[in-house]
C-alpha cells in the first residue's frame, strides 16, 4: 500500500484511538493545572499536533529542536540542541513530547536541560518505545506503543528528512535505508 514500507506496524485508526486514550490519561492527571508542553522537533510535530487537541487541561506549547541522526538509521553523534525553548518553565508542570524512545540519549539530554530550569514537575510522553536494551536507562511516563527494534518511518518519523507525511507507522524498506538510495 505504501511503496516505501515493508510492513505497516501501526495503522491510522490505531494511532487515532491510542492518541485519544493518552490525551485522556494526561488530562485526568493534570486536571485544571496548566501544562507546559515541550515538543521535541522535528519528529514529534505530527504527534504533538494531534495529541494536544485531545488534551482538555490548559496548555502552553514550545519546541526544542534536537538532532542526532545524520542521514543514517543509527545515531551518528551525541544529540545536540539546535534551537532551545523560549518559554519560562520555572515552577511550571512540564510535559516533554517525543516521537520515539530508542537509545534514550535524546530524552536524557532534554530532561537534563529542562531540569536545570526548575520546573514544578517534569514528565514525558512518547508515541513509541523501541524494545531494545537502552544505553541510557529511562522510563517515560506515557507511552503510546511498544515496537520491535526496527527502523520505522511515518507519522512524523523520518529517514534523512523524508517519509514524515506517511500517515501510518511502518518499517522502511532496507534498500531505502542509505542516503545514496534515493
Ligand atoms: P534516541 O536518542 O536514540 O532515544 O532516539 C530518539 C530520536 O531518534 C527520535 O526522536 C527519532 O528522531 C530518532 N529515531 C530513533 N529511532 C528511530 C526510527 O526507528 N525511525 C526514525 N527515527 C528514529
Ligand atoms: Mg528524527
Amino acid at each position: 500500500m505504501y511503496k516505501e514500507l515493508d510492513d505497516i506496524l501501526i495503522t491510522e485508526e490505531a494511532i487515532r484511538q491510542r492518541t485519544r486514550e493518552m490525551g485522556k490519561e494526561i488530562s485526568d492527571l493534570y486536571g485544571d493545572e496548566e501544562i507546559s508542553v515541550i515538543s521535541i522537533i522535528n519528529g514529534a510535530i505530527i504527534f504533538t499536533a494531534d495529541l494536544l487537541r485531545t488534551i482538555t487541561s490548559p496548555v502552553r506549547l514550545d519546541c526544542i529542536r534536537v538532532s542526532s541522526y545524520r542521514n543514517s538509521t543509527t545515531p551518528q553523534v551525541a544529540p545536540h540542541v539546535l534551537d532551545n525553548i523560549k518559554l519560562d518553565v520555572a515552577g511550571r508542570h512540564v510535559l516533554i513530547i517525543d516521537d520515539i524512545l530508542d537509545t534514550g540519549k535524546t530524552i536524557s539530554k532534554v530532561v537534563d536541560i529542562l531540569s536545570e530550569l526548575n520546573p514544578a514537575s517534569l514528565r514525558s510522553c512518547m508515541l513509541l518505545e523501541k524494545q531494545v536494551t537502552r544505553s541510557v536507562k529511562y522510563h517515560a511516563d506515557f507511552v503510546g506503543f511498544t515496537i520491535p527494534d526496527k527502523f520505522v518511518v511515518g507519522y512524523g518519523l523520518d529517514f534523512a528528512g523524508r517519509y514524515r507525511n506517511i500517515p501510518v507507522i511502518g518499517v522502511l524498506k532496507p534498500e531505502l535505508q542509505s542516503v545514496g538510495a534515493v
